[in-house]
């Protein structure tokens, strides 16, 4: 027999629009590390708004990530994914309580808060806290037509999904150390419930899309959506400078908001556009205290996904509002070494100023810059725990 101390733990995969992020993780004598990590960028069209328009090219790409990772190897069929977060639902209710089951007082309540009908949705429930009168209720919800979709395409790939997720709970589970089991109760809800008392708001930039996801008392109580994405940032900085794509993506993250790059041309492009992101934030903890005084002011915002690395971005955020805000520690739930993986984190983009309307702003001949990537694989680290977090209940 051969011993060794490969993961049995599944794959976390995180398929968006352009990239597939793959995680796997290993616990060993308490100690949670990465045993396998890539991502790998998708043709353009493979998936569209979380629709899969290209299966064989996903499958393929899929296969690819799974069989040579960037980092160690997988060793296991099994994978937790995310569904796309657009096409997902969550949000917190209220229900009042009565004779009925609460699984059947969900059930006639559900379609009030998702705009399909119950016999196209897959969906789950957790009670976050109960009153003599009322239960508060989180409920996630997803098309069938999605999970189907989603569920055929990795067996296709032999694979072996064991759950899809929606993202907003694996961004929890990977940046927030209430996630883990020994300071999670069993039952949200119930008395055993260590009360750390940070209430959280979790921005996720990614390529596609930016959700904001309000955490208090070891559960997301709602998410919004936010009016960023970096895909469109580039799109921005490509019309306004006249720039190839390719250019304007490095354009916009060698320089991102700092004025000293470039003269601060690209800062002053997105400057809007970095206005209204905080403009819609201000607007979503105004309603976080409306509706959720009793869980008492916000105090920490985290940045996560790729957009978090936008230069000075979490500075100037932080400078307009009155709470904390910092960059998000993926990797705050294992045992890691960021140091370990530095090589595999670390990404250098290189920018030659030849272009119409930038060389004349730069004394420079090229721009660069070297960062580290960790904050976009807040979902696919937190899709990977999953395995390992349930597994200690
Ligand atoms: N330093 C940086 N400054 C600005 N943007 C950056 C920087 N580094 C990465 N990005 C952007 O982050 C985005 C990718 O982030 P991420 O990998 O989290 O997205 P994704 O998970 O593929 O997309 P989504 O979650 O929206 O489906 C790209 O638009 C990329 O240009
Ligand atoms: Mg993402």
């Amino acid at each position: 027999m051969i011993l060794t101390n490969n993961s049995t733990y599944p794959i976390g995969l995180d398929i968006s629009d352009l990239s597939i992020k793959l995680v796997q993780l290993n616990k060993v004598r308490d100690k949670i590390t990465i045993q396998a990590l890539g991502k790998l960028s998708l043709p353009k069209n493979t998936i569209n708004k979380g629709e899969i328009i290209n299966k064989p090219e996903l499958i393929k790409a899929i296969r690819k990530i799974v069989s040579s990772p960037a980092f160690g190897k997988t060793s296991s069929k099994e994978v937790v994914a995310c569904l796309p977060e657009s096409k997902t639902f969550i949000k917190s209710i209220e229900v009042q309580k009565s004779p009925n089951a609460l699984i059947d007082i969900i059930g006639s309540e559900i379609e009030k808060h998702v705009p399909l009908s119950k016999s196209e949705i897959y969906y789950d429930w957790q009670v976050i806290k109960e009153t003599t009168e009322k239960y508060f209720i989180l409920i996630g919800a997803a098309p069938k037509e999605i999970v189907d979709q989603y569920t055929a395409m990795l067996d296709e790939a032999k694979l072996s999904p064991v759950a899809l997720e929606i993202e907003p709970t694996a961004i929890a589970r990977s940046l927030l150390k209430e996630e883990a089991p020994n300071l999670k109760p069993l039952i949200s809800g119930t008395k055993n419930k260590p009360e750390i008392g940070i209430n959280y708001g979790l921005i996720d930039i990614g390529a596609d899309h930016t959700c904001m996801i309000f955490y208090s008392n070891n559960t997301i109580l709602f998410t919004v959506s936010m009016p960023i994405s970096g895909g469109e940032v580039t799109a921005k900085i490509s019309k306004a400078l006249a720039l190839t794509k390719e250019q304007a993506e490095k354009a916009k993250i060698i320089c991102g908001m700092d004025e000293t790059k470039a003269n601060g041309v690209i800062k002053e492009i997105l400057a809007d556009t970095v206005k209204n992101l905080v403009e819609k934030i201000k607007e979503a903890i105004q309603y976080y205290e409306n509706y959720f005084c009793e869980h008492g002011a916000l105090n920490q915002i985290l940045l996560s996904g790729g957009g978090a690395n936008i230069t000075n971005l979490v500075k100037i955020i932080g400078q307009e509002l009155p709470v904390e805000v910092r960059l998000a520690d993926t990797l705050t739930n294992l045992n890691e070494d960021q140091a370990r993986f530095n090589k595999f984190f670390t990404e250098k983009h290189v920018l030659d100023i030849k272009t119409p309307k930038l060389d004349s702003k730069c004394e420079e001949k090229s721009l660069s810059i070297k960062q580290n990537t960790s904050a976009a694989y807040a979902t696919a680290i937190g899709l990977a725990l999953r395995g390992i977090f349930i597994d200690e209940y």
